[in-house]
């Protein structure tokens, strides 16, 4: 699918990729929020997705991630879109992905509703956000990232993958978001493991991390820990 025409875009007819990124720090307070939500993002990461939103930022576009959680992640690219004026989207069925199931590794049980006894991450994640002081910055979208992707018609300045880590959930990320990504916009991958030794969920993110250099249509401008930044520097996904 081909990517869709940016409102703001740079005046080249194909973005280049940033050579690297300048690093933008979050301010304390926002970095304090961060470290105090829950969630499994190190701050090494953290540093670099935030370096990556302020960056998208300059497009003018909205900024979006998939895999809201508890909104840890979520504070940052809601601190970079207040301070470029653009608003932060962010999906989640908020029912937990697979790994984070009762039984499993990820487990939190402070996460599961005690009157329906499924996981509900969304109050924690409202509670999150409004002690950042970033609510306003931020439109959360509570269902399946494949069926809100249906629903989405408009170019992202970033898109942020860190939902389901299955092929299928991971693959249905990148084929309904990544089309979205304005050219000069950023694709943001999370728990790219290229060694199965390093990987806890599987390598789903790997390959779809893999399928996004592989299509000629994204560049990689910074790897930090199992962060991936790429730029759209061509047409398609
Ligand atoms: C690894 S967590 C996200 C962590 C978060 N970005 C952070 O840094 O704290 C993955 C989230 O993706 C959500 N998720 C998994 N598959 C999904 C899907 N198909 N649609 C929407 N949300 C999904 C889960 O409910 C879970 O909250």
């Amino acid at each position: 699918m081909a990517a869709e025409p940016t409102p703001q875009a740079p005046a080249q007819a194909h973005a280049q990729a940033p050579a690297s990124a300048s690093a933008s720090a979050p301010k304390p307070d926002v970095l304090a929020a961060f470290e105090a939500a829950k969630g499994f993002m190190p701050v090494s990461e953290g540093l670099a997705l935030y370096t990556a939103a302020v960056e998208a930022g300059r497009l003018g576009l909205p900024l979006l991630e998939v895999g809201t959680y508890c909104g840890r992640s979520t504070i940052l690219l809601a601190d970079a879109a207040r301070a470029a004026g653009v608003t932060a989207v962010t999906v989640d069925h908020h029912r937990g992905s697979e790994e984070q199931q009762p039984g499993w590794e990820y487990h939190d049980p402070e996460t599961v509703d005690p009157e329906i006894g499924r996981m509900d991450t969304l109050p924690l994640f409202r509670r999150t956000l409004h002690k950042a002081g970033l609510e306003d910055h931020v439109i959360a979208l509570v269902g399946r990232s494949p069926q809100a992707a249906r629903l989405w018609s408009s170019p992202l300045g970033l898109v942020f993958i860190d939902g389901g880590h299955t092929d299928e959930h991971a693959t249905a990320d990148y084929e309904g978001w990544a089309p979205h990504v304005a050219e000069g916009g950023l694709l943001v991958i999370h728990d790219v493991f290229p060694d199965p030794a390093d990987e806890f969920t599987g390598q789903a993110p790997y390959r779809v991390y893999l399928r996004a250099l592989e299509s000629g249509a994204f560049t990689e401008v910074s790897v930090t820990d199992s962060l991936r930044v790429l730029c759209r520097t061509g047409h398609g996904s």
